[in-house]
């Protein structure tokens, strides 16, 4: 499951973070503005209920979310700004950190944290991760939300590459993947190609 999303907005801000002129402030503030404008997507189908309020002129229904709660939940380090920008736009939503680096030589994840809300399972989940790879981080986070007990999970990624979508969509079929564009591919690095670098040192001026 992909959704592709091609706005006009979300491209133009995709392009201004691909260039590497783009300094540290001015790539966070495209990143939590892409969160948001990628959340509009993945959360389009969240279920509505009326409820009766009054407005200055008159009194009626009118619609508000119901249903399954939320839950955001931040692969780190990248992810944390998703969540951050997201939390302002879903204030109700609970926020859980998954603590996960790819080793250089492997390019596996290796876990280092995990707190999650305690009533996961019966929350919707939206994984945050700017960058979807080779897909092993993505996939070890599923992994790990499934096994709290997680059963709907939307990844919001900012870009892909195709093997890490191949390989999301063969483990984890059920797990939409929102994201801004599919590059080309990944190079001997395991870096998305032509990408955007590395998320998280870009977003916090690591290197
Ligand atoms: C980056 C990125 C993803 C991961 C993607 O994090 O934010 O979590 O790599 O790669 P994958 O799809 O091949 O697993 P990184 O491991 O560099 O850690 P950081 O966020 O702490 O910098
Ligand atoms: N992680 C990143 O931050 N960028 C990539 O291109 C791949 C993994």
């Amino acid at each position: 499951m992909l959704v592709l999303v091609r706005h006009p907005l979300v491209q133009h801000k995709l392009s201004l973070m691909r260039d590497k002129r783009t300094g540290v402030k001015e790539f966070r503030e495209l990143a939590s503005e892409m969160a948001v404008l990628l959340a509009y997507e993945a959360t389009r189908d969240l279920e509505l209920e009326d409820i009766g309020l009054e407005t200055p002129l008159e009194s009626g229904f009118f619609p508000t979310l119901a249903g399954k709660k939320l839950a955001l939940v931040a692969i780190l380090r990248a992810g944390l700004v998703l969540a951050e920008a997201l939390v302002n736009l879903i204030p109700a939503a609970k926020v859980g950190h998954i603590g996960l680096y790819r080793d250089p030589d492997s390019l596996e994840p290796v876990e280092y944290y995990a707190k999650l809300p305690q009533d996961i399972g019966e929350r919707r989940v939206f994984l945050l991760d700017p960058m979807l790879a080779t897909g092993g981080s993505v996939l070890k986070s599923i992994s790990i939300l499934k096994g709290a007990g997680a059963q709907a999970i939307s990844l919001i990624c900012i870009l892909a590459s195709p093997q890490g979508v191949e390989l999301i969509n063969r483990a984890a079929p059920d797990v939409e993947i929102v994201t801004a564009s599919v590059d080309r591919g990944l190079d001997q690095h395991g870096y998305i190609v032509p990408g955007l670098g590395d998320a998280g040192d870009r977003l916090f001026g690591t290197r």
